[in-house]
This record gives C-alpha cells, sequence and structure tokens, in this order.
C-alpha cells in the first residue's frame, strides 16, 4: 500500500509555532510507523500563500507577495527539518502546478455547472478602496450589543452573522466608516451535494466525534460557497474575470495535490499514474477549526470535478499552554524554533505524542508535566534499561549479546502487537504508556535479578543471560518509540548497531555486537525549561 500523507498547509504569512509541530509531529509519526510496518509511505506540504493578509503585508512593506511568500517557505521547511520531521516534498500553493491544477478543478466543476454568479452586498473601505473580509472589519454584534466583534462571529455570546449586520461597523484598515457596495460573486453549489457527503461520512472519518459533527452539519441547512474575492487580492484569477480572484479555501487544499505532482516530476513519476493507482491512499491530518473545508467543500469539490477522493481525514484538538489558548497578549505564543533553545526536538515529540488521541479535545502543554514526563519516561525508564545492563555485556562477553536470551521479549510479542495497532489508529498515548509500562517491568526484571551481584560473584553467564534479556527487549522498545522520537532512536540504534528498524524485527533478536554506553538523552532542567514562556 502507498501512502500519501498530509498535514495542513500553514499560512505563509506568520512563522510556525508549538500548535502547528503538534500537528506535523503526529502526520510525521504515522508516516514512519506506516514506514515500520513496511510501507510506502510519503508525506507532503506545502506553503498557503494566497488571500487578502499577505498582499496587504506585502503591500504595508512595499514587497511583492511572492518575495513575503518565498522567505516564508523557506522558514517552514526549516522548521519542519529541526523537528525531525521526514517530509517527501514542501510545495507552494503559488506555483505551476498549482495554478494548473486549481484550473482543472475549476473548469471540470464549471463544466459540470456547479458553478453560478450571483450580486451580493458587501461592506467596503473606501479609503483604501477594498472590499472587506470579516476578519478586517468590527463592530457591535447585533444579537448581544458587545463592542468591538469581528464580522462573522461574536467571541461574546458565539452568534454568527452577517457583517452587514453589526452595529457602527469599523474598518480596521482605516478606522472609518464602511459603505455597502454590490458585487458579482462567484459561488460552488454545495448544497447539491449533500447526499452524497452523507453517505460518505464513514469514508472520511474514523473519528466519533468528527462524524457527529459532520451528521450535525449536514443536518442543517447546507449554504452555498462563495469562492470568488474583489481585487485587490493575492492568488489566481476567474477564468474569464480580470478583477475577480479565487478565493483561497477553493486552491489551498489543491495544494496538497500540486506538493504531490510537484515531488513526482522531480523524481520522474507519472502522476497521474500515481494518483489513479488503487492501492494509493491519501490521509489529511488537520485541526478542528478547519473541518469543514476539508470534509465539506474539499470533498464536495473534487466530487463536481469528478477527480480522485480524498480517503480520510484525522483531526485533532488544539494545542493550549497551561490550560491556556496560546495567544501573543496572553504571553504564552511558543514560536517552534524558539522552543528548541530550552529542549531538544524530539522531547517535545515524545511529549506532545505521549498526549495525542483519538479524540479532537484540546491537548495541554504543561511545563512541569513536559519535565517530568522526560525525566522520568525516557531519562528513568527507558534510557536505563541500557546504561544499568550494557556495561557488563562489555565486561563479560566483549560486546556480544546471547541470542538464546531472549525469551523475555519473545513473551511480550502480544503487547508489541497491541502498541503497533494503537500507534496505526493513531492512539499514541496509549502505545506510549503501554511501551513505558514494558520499560518499568523491565527495570523491575533487572533490579530483582541484580547482574551487578552476579557479576562480583563470578556468575558470569548468568549475569549475561540477564543483561541480554534486557537489551533484546529494548531494543523492541527502541523501534515502537521510533515515530515518536526518530533522532534520539536513531542514537539508541547506533549504540545497539540495530539494522534496518522494523516492526517485523521487535518479534525476533535483531542484535548482536552493541558498542559501549555513551551519552544519549540529557535529563531537563525546570529552570531552563520555564523559560519557554515569558508570562511564567
Ligand atoms: N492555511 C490553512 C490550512 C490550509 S490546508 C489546505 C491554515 N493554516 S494555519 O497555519 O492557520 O494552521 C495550520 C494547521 O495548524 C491547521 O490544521 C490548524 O488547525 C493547526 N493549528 C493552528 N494552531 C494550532 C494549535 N494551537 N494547536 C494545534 N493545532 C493548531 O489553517
Ligand atoms: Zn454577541
Amino acid at each position: 500500500m502507498k501512502y500519501l500523507v498530509t498535514s495542513a498547509l500553514p499560512y505563509a504569512n506568520a512563522e510556525l509555532h508549538l500548535g502547528h509541530v503538534l500537528e506535523i509531529v503526529q502526520a510525521d509519526a504515522w508516516v514512519r510507523h506506516k514506514k515500520l510496518q513496511g510501507h510506502d509511505a510519503l508525506y507532503f506540504c506545502a506553503s498557503d500563500t494566497h488571500g487578502t493578509p499577505i498582499m496587504l503585508k506585502a503591500k504595508e512593506q512595499r514587497i511583492a507577495p511572492e518575495d513575503i511568500v518565498n522567505d516564508m517557505k523557506i522558514k517552514h521547511e526549516h522548521t519542519f527539518k529541526k523537528f525531525n520531521v521526514n517530509l517527501s516534498n514542501f510545495h507552494s500553493t503559488h506555483s505551476d502546478e498549482s495554478k494548473d491544477l486549481v484550473y482543472e478543478l475549476y473548469n471540470k466543476i464549471s463544466a459540470n455547472k456547479y458553478i453560478y454568479s450571483k450580486d451580493i452586498q458587501q461592506l467596503f473601505d473606501d479609503q483604501e478602496n477594498i472590499f472587506l473580509a470579516d476578519r478586517f472589519v468590527k463592530g457591535g454584534c447585533p444579537k448581544c450589543k458587545a463592542d468591538d466583534q469581528y464580522g462573522d462571529a461574536c467571541e461574546r455570546c458565539g452568534t454568527t452573522y452577517d457583517a452587514l449586520d453589526l452595529l457602527d461597523p469599523i474598518s480596521t484598515l482605516s478606522n472609518t466608516k464602511p459603505s455597502v457596495k454590490t458585487s458579482k460573486h462567484y459561488f460552488f453549489s454545495l448544497s447539491v451535494f449533500k447526499d452524497f457527503l452523507k453517505s460518505n461520512i464513514d469514508n472520511f472519518s474514523k473519528q466519533d466525534p468528527v462524524k457527529h459533527k459532520l451528521n450535525e452539519w449536514l443536518d442543517g441547512d447546507l449554504n452555498d460557497w462563495d469562492i470568488s474575492r474583489d481585487k485587490p487580492y493575492f492568488g489566481f484569477l476567474i477564468p474569464g474575470e480580470e478583477d475577480k480572484y479565487i478565493y483561497v479555501w477553493l486552491d489551498a487544499p489543491v495544494g496538497y495535490l500540486s506538493s504531490i505532482k510537484n515531488w513526482c516530476e522531480q523524481n520522474d513519476i507519472d502522476y497521474d499514474q500515481l494518483m489513479n493507482t488503487e492501492d494509493a491512499k491519501l490521509m489529511h491530518f488537520i485541526g478542528k477549526d478547519i473541518m469543514y473545508f476539508h470534509l465539506l467543500f474539499w470533498p464536495a469539490t473534487l466530487h463536481a470535478a469528478q477527480l480522485k477522493q480524498l480517503e480520510e481525514v484525522h483531526v485533532h484538538g488544539f494545542m493550549t499552554i497551561e490550560g491556556e489558548k496560546m495567544s501573543k497578549s496572553r504571553g504564552n505564543f511558543v514560536l517552534a524554533d524558539d522552543a528548541l533553545s530550552y529542549a531538544e526536538a524530539d522531547f517535545y515529540r515524545y511529549y506532545i505524542c505521549s498526549k495525542l488521541s483519538n479524540d479532537i479535545s484540546d491537548i495541554d502543554f504543561s511545563l512541569e508535566d513536559f519535565v517530568q514526563k522526560v525525566n522520568s519516561d525516557l531519562v528513568g525508564k527507558f534510557i536505563n534499561i541500557v546504561s544499568r545492563t550494557i556495561k557488563f555485556v562489555h565486561k563479560i562477553g566483549n560486546g556480544k549479546i546471547i541470542y538464546s536470551s531472549s525469551k523475555l521479549n519473545e513473551s511480550f510479542a502480544g503487547r508489541y502487537e497491541q502498541i503497533i495497532a494503537f500507534t496505526d489508529n493513531r492512539e499514541y498515548s496509549k502505545a506510549i504508556k503501554e511501551i513505558m509500562s514494558i520499560a518499568d517491568e523491565i527495570n523491575a526484571y533487572i533490579s530483582e535479578q541484580e547482574p551487578w551481584n552476579l557479576a562480583k560473584e563470578g556468575k558470569n553467564d548468568e549475569c549475561l543471560d540477564v543483561c541480554s534479556e534486557a537489551v533484546h527487549v529494548f531494543q523492541s522498545l527502541n523501534t515502537l518509540l521510533h515515530p515518536f522520537m526518530p533522532e534520539i532512536t536513531k542514537r539508541v540504534q547506533e549504540l545497539l548497531n540495530q539494522t534496518d528498524l522494523k516492526y517485523s524485527n521487535t518479534f525476533k533478536p535483531n542484535i548482536d555486537e552493541i558498542n559501549e554506553y555513551s551519552h544519549i538523552i540529557k535529563r531537563l532542567d525546570i529552570k531552563e525549561v520555564n523559560k519557554l514562556v515569558d508570562s511564567l
């Protein structure tokens, strides 16, 4: 099976933060897991470049929007790498491949008569000469009258409304009162696809809370989707128009496909053939805020264009910091790159994965818990197994592990299978809990057998036997942990001279001569890590 895995395309107007890391680590771990199973798995992402914010930023800085998105693309790619994410390709929605694929999609949908135009009224900033997107207008909530609310929804009472209904609206771009202007917009007939979407819920999602939400949306009214924006805008023009653009959210998911296509071009692979093979599966990892786009708009547009249907979407909750939403004003906004000054990437990966499950509730990052988990699990349980045993393997066995001593490892086969199944089902927290519980048992076994006393008493064979049993299990745990911590497990792999990491190797003895113990990881110091968040 060939898995084509994606994570949501980060906006090219800001650097990545720890919340983004949660998503890319979740996706990368799954790709690595699929490879350990022996599958072909590839990970694609790209910069999401189009829209009003980038156009405005470029205008303000008096540079071309292309320059902003090119710079940010390099930064994003770099951050992925620093978090040990194994990307097959990181492309851009502002690319030739995207343009071709977006127009192919648009023209097919249009030819199939699922696009129509109509005049709509919108708030217009006369000073800046621009129609105001919801986030660029503020005013009073028409329901509860709270001041200073954005044009789409009230943060106080939760009501959603049309920006035209705001009380005393003000443009946030010029601080002037907007006027109301009419403009022709293009719409996608989403409502036509209600039955199609409803009958495919189980294909798109395997998560109950997501299916529940989809049912709720599909049982209500589905509005057709406004897919055009007036100039000035940074994006692709609507075919046949000169001042109307394709809305960023219609072209953004096409970026997944264009990243795949660009990779195919670089690797001399036939894109159409790849996408149409029966055994290729698309898997999107996204956050819960963009479910509507991925589970309604995206499958409906693909279906309308009769293109390959997406296979599955996996949704995660939001990362909070010490129980609070991340925000610049709260001082708890952690940029991904900055986080690496306080702890190595795999520590964040491990901590995040140890909390990720199959549901979509939020995931809290607590500094004390982070330090505690890394020190107690990784240093105190996992690495402890080898730091207590390797020296005897060298003293007594010249670094050679005994092959016949792998009874413990064999006895864990059923639990290894269970761990692999948990990871497959994106229940990383359960997988990690089980791995650590086996590590606990092995440490207890070492404490009970006291290899240091056996060595002292000259019971060399027994000592080597105990240590070999422990190291065999340890190498299996290392393989099982690999999706979550690729860098640390690679260091261990070198220490143990472990050949290819594969799940099939966890069920049988797989190592022979190991190196002398050398330092693998360092304990975290809470005083250092606390500096991660300004507000603490
Ligand atoms: N550009 C769109 C996605 C287009 S996909 C065709 C976008 N970009 S984003 O940069 O705002 O977010 C990218 C991903 O990061 C989304 O899946 C989003 O849910 C996720 N997260 C953003 N903040 C997050 C947290 N605080 N926690 C976890 N994930 C977060 O949306
Ligand atoms: Zn309100």
